[in-house]
């Protein structure tokens, strides 16, 4: 695992959105994975400026999101589909037919989660996976104590997830009980892991992902077995390491 620490978060995302414009040079139909929260914008706009630029062509990337929450209505503005064509598909100028997402509303949802899992492979899987971390170490929505080889499937979010999301919505209530994520064994399966975590708050769930054991109730810590794993932090979420 890499460890990388700058100075804060726009410098965080000027160098992964740096890694991404190489990776689409090189490979311009790249399947990328991309996270949900407010860590990842600052990747997102520095990459959106780089397209902007014409430094790099993002047409023929193809996207695929990490989770998605249960139950929201189609369209609904905070489900993660919505997010990820907002902030991401839109900004880049990807092409919609190429979004790869589960499906939230799905009335069979495990059959939902079994078909995006092999929806990943059939796309020859993910070349780039940018992740976040949540306050207890969660990746995608694997909660504390998911399994290290879990596949796609539905989880319960925690009372505490579900607390740090509630800002996204009018109130805690409407955040969603249930999500659909790719499951640790799935992230794992990712050409390249790109974790990114900025602020204080982040402090100690990266020091128990990179310097603890790796253990089903920190999810991060499987980053620690992935060959290809790049962990970005700013000096504030480094401060515990
Ligand atoms: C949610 C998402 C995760 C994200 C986490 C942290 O739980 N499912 O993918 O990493 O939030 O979000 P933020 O970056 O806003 O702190």
């Amino acid at each position: 695992m890499e460890v990388v620490i700058v100075p804060d978060a726009p410098a965080g995302g000027r160098l992964i959105a740096d890694a991404l414009a190489a990776l689409v040079r090189r490979k311009p139909d790249a399947l990328l994975g991309v996270a949900t929260g407010s860590t990842p914008l600052p990747i997102y706009e520095a990459l959106a400026a780089q397209v902007a630029s014409g430094a790099v062509d993002a047409s023929r990337v193809r996207v695929c999101q990490l989770d998605e929450y249960v139950g929201l209505p189609a369209g609904h503005p905070e489900s993660y589909r919505s997010v990820v064509l907002r902030q991401v598909v839109e900004p880049l100028g990807i092409d919609k037919g190429s979004f790869l997402g589960p499906d939230g509303a799905a009335e069979d949802i495990p059959a939902a989660c079994a078909a995006y899992d092999e929806a990943l492979r059939a796309a020859g899987g993910v070349d780039l996976q940018i992740l976040g971390i949540g306050t207890d170490g969660h990746i995608g929505f694997n909660e504390p104590c998911s399994s290290l080889a879990s596949r796609t499937r539905i989880k319960t979010l925690t009372q505490q997830t579900r607390e740090d999301n509630a800002r996204f919505f009018d109130s805690l209530d409407e955040v969603p009980h249930h999500v659909i994520t790719q499951g640790i064994g799935t992230i794992l399966e990712a050409r390249h892991l790109v974790l990114l975590a900025t602020g204080a708050g982040k402090a100690r769930a990266v020091a128990q992902a990179v310097e603890g054991p790796v253990a089903a109730v920190v999810p991060a810590s499987a980053l620690q077995l992935h060959p290809h794993a790049t962990v970005v932090v700013d000096e504030a979420a480094a401060s515990e390491l």
